[in-house]
């Protein structure tokens, strides 16, 4: 039988872990992932090992080659006098590159955020869910009604390092660190992107789209997937297109839907 000695012990383990201690991960996500797994079962050793390896899931595909002491070490050199906007572009797309959820965007990036205002309209606040590197890419936003923007993630040295970049680049975005699942969002906003992690996180938690779709306090939610599977071999479009209509199916929102490049875009609305 687990008790919260227990609980607590995991959580420190991994909070002092080589690979986790740098990210300094939200004690309400670490909790989550293990109250999921005191759902399932009892045994104290299964709920370890089955909580280490859905942390792994969420975490290790996206931790990118960047060291954000260095990365934002150089940002203040760099920054001494302002970039132009081409040297800008050049630096945000160097790194956007280091991630792969970015990088598969870099080709299309006006298209893509133009698509995205086309279909929602010129929202003055947005909030960005999961956000990874996404916000390297507002110089390529082109929303001149944009008055907030948040960015959202539990990844803190990934956060700071977007909190230097906003404070030279676009001083009215924000970063937030929180893991939306396990807290709801206090926020309000225009819209929510929510790119490249509704499939993820069905895989934490199935059914966890749809709560946080009904308790984000947001008029549009805007939602990528991958229209193909990582070797380009198959086409995921069906499968996705089915788990965002789960999602929503039954509450009053409108669904509309597009794709850019390879990404599946998604338009939900509050009817
Ligand atoms: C697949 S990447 C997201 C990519 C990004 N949205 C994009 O399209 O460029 C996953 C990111 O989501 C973050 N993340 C995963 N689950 C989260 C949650 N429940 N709350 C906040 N951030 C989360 C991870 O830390 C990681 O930075």
């Amino acid at each position: 039988m687990i008790n919260e000695a227990d609980i607590q012990k995991m959580i420190d383990d991994v909070q002092n872990s080589r690979k986790y201690r740098n990210l300094q991960l939200p004690h309400p996500f670490l909790r989550d992932l293990i109250d999921s797994e005191t759902q399932q079962t009892q045994n104290k050793a299964k709920i370890k090992e089955n909580f280490r390896k859905k942390l792994h899931e969420v975490i290790a595909p996206y931790l990118e080659d960047i060291d954000y002491s260095q990365e934002s070490q150089k940002h203040i050199e760099l920054n001494q006098s302002k970039m132009s906007e081409p040297d800008l572009k050049t630096y945000a797309k160097d790194l956007m590159r280091k991630h792969a959820s970015t990088r598969e965007r870099l080709t299309h990036l006006d298209a893509f955020y133009a698509e995205i205002w086309a279909h929602i309209g010129h929202v003055e606040s947005v909030l960005d869910l999961a956000c990874a590197l996404d916000p390297l890419a507002l110089p390529w936003f082109n929303n001149p009604c944009l008055k907030t923007f948040y960015a959202i993630d539990i990844h803190q040295p990934r956060l700071n390092f977007l909190d230097m970049f906003f404070q030279s680049y676009f001083p009215f975005a924000r970063t937030l660190q929180q893991d939306f699942i396990a807290q709801p969002l206090l926020l309000q906003a225009d819209c929510a992107f929510l790119f490249k992690e509704v499939h993820r996180m069905e895989k934490r938690k199935p059914g966890c789209t749809r709560q946080l779709i009904k308790k984000l306090k947001v008029n549009q939610i805007v939602i990528s997937l991958p229209a193909r599977d990582l070797r380009g071999h198959h086409s995921l479009a069906d499968y996705h297109t089915k788990m965002v209509e789960n999602a929503i199916q039954g509450l009053d929102f409108s669904l509309q839907q597009t794709q850019v490049g390879s990404e599946l875009l998604y338009f939900i609305k509050k009817l």
